[in-house]
């Protein structure tokens, strides 16, 4: 079978991240998904700068829309970011009948129902394990292994930025802004970096996860978000000797009458392994029925553990694809929105 021919949209930190991991990785990668998966254009701004990265190996275009007018591209990979022509792009990649990999949390968490809706009626998958938690296959466990659960609840660290900046500010004294410029350094941060501090970014995600795991619409509006532009050295210090850390958590939770979304600094008791997560790693606790409590580790951000998870759905796309359409693999298919109305409670 030819390789799958995929189309990168956007080759920046994640974008060259992923490009890296498939020409690394090729081999296993072929093996798991049963076919080769090749990346064969490239659109990105700044077309120089993407030759350097691609070589030889990709066509490299300066307006996206060739990529999605080739018929030739199965899968679009969209690492733009942002709601602008991110979501143009993606709308009109899933018009063309192109599966969709993205990472845009904030792009699926504002405009998730209308993009999902899309790809529902033009039967193609839109896939966004990157979008969570960088490279911790969060969405992975909620719909898959955790599938057989009621979930009650879901807590995290899904901004890496954050806990980073915590984290130094606490063990190192450094200030706030000196953090920030090196979170921006080492490709943490988002384009807009008041995405990540004002609380943003991790409500971005919470929503995400609270329409898979409840099967409410994304609804990203009705968060509750608090970032940490507030808290001091003094306030970190005062925790500490309280035996407290603060941490910026994503929490949702099912109530009788309806669902929590919210993102705030809380204080957590320092003995809890959660407490303990430090720099740019995240770490999600899914409470659920049956298995009980269940924790997920790993680094939120950065080139290629966010590869990591962008190449995971191209995968799981390539399977797809490539299988007997009557052996699909349904959960693919799934979208987050349609299955249940019930209202996110006010804070
Ligand atoms: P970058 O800013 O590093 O990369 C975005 C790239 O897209 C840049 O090279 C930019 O070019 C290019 N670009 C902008 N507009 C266009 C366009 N119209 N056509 C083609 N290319 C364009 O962002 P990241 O890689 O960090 O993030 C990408 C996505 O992944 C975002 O949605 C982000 O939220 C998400 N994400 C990021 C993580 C991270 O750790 N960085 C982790 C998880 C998710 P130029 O630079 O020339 O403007
Ligand atoms: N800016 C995000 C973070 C990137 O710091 O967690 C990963 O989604």
């Amino acid at each position: 079978m030819n390789p799958i021919q995929v189309g990168l949209l956007g080759i920046g930190t994640v974008g060259s991240g992923t490009f890296k991991v498939l020409q690394r990785n090729q081999q296993e990668i072929l093996r798991r998904a049963g076919r080769g998966i090749e990346v064969t254009m490239v659109a990105d701004l700044d077309v120089e700068r993407a030759k350097s990265i691609v070589g030889d190996a990709a066509k490299v275009v300066g307006d996206a829309r060739e990529i999605i007018a080739n018929p030739n591209i199965d899968i679009v990979v969209e690492l733009i970011g942002g709601y602008g022509i991110a979501k143009t792009l993606v709308l009109e990649a899933i018009a063309a009948g192109k599966h969709v990999v993205t990472a845009n949390k904030a792009l699926l968490a504002v405009h998730g129902s209308e993009i999902f809706a899309a790809a529902r009626a033009k039967g193609v998958v839109v896939a966004f394990e990157a979008a969570v938690a960088g490279g911790i296959p969060i969405i992975k466990a909620l719909r898959e292994g955790l599938t057989a659960n009621r979930i009650e609840w879901i807590a995290g660290i899904i901004n890496g930025t954050t806990n980073f900046i915590l984290s130094e500010m606490r063990d190192k004294g450094l200030d706030f802004d000196v953090v920030l410029k090196e979170a921006q350094r080492l490709g943490y941060a988002e384009a807009d970096p008041t995405f990540d501090i004002e609380g943003v970014d991790a409500a971005h995600k919470a929503t995400i996860m609270s329409a898979i795991a409840f099967g409410v619409p994304v609804q990203f509006n009705k968060a509750h978000v608090e970032g940490i532009t507030k808290l001091s050295a003094t306030d970190i210090r005062y925790a500490e000797q309280l035996g407290y850390r603060i941490k910026l958590l994503g929490i949702t939770k099912r109530r009788d009458s309806g669902i929590e979304l919210r993102v705030h600094p809380t204080l957590v008791p320092a003995k809890r392994l959660i407490a303990n997560v430090e720099g740019a790693m995240n770490a999600v606790v899914v409470q659920g029925d049956a298995v009980g409590t269940t924790l997920y580790y790993g680094k939120g951000a950065g080139s290629e553990p966010t590869a990591s998870a962008v190449v995971a759905d191209l995968v799981d796309i390539t399977r797809l694809a490539s299988a007997d359409p009557d052996h699909r693999v349904p959960h693919l298919a799934f979208q987050p929105d349609a299955l249940a109305d019930t209202p996110i409670l006010p804070i």
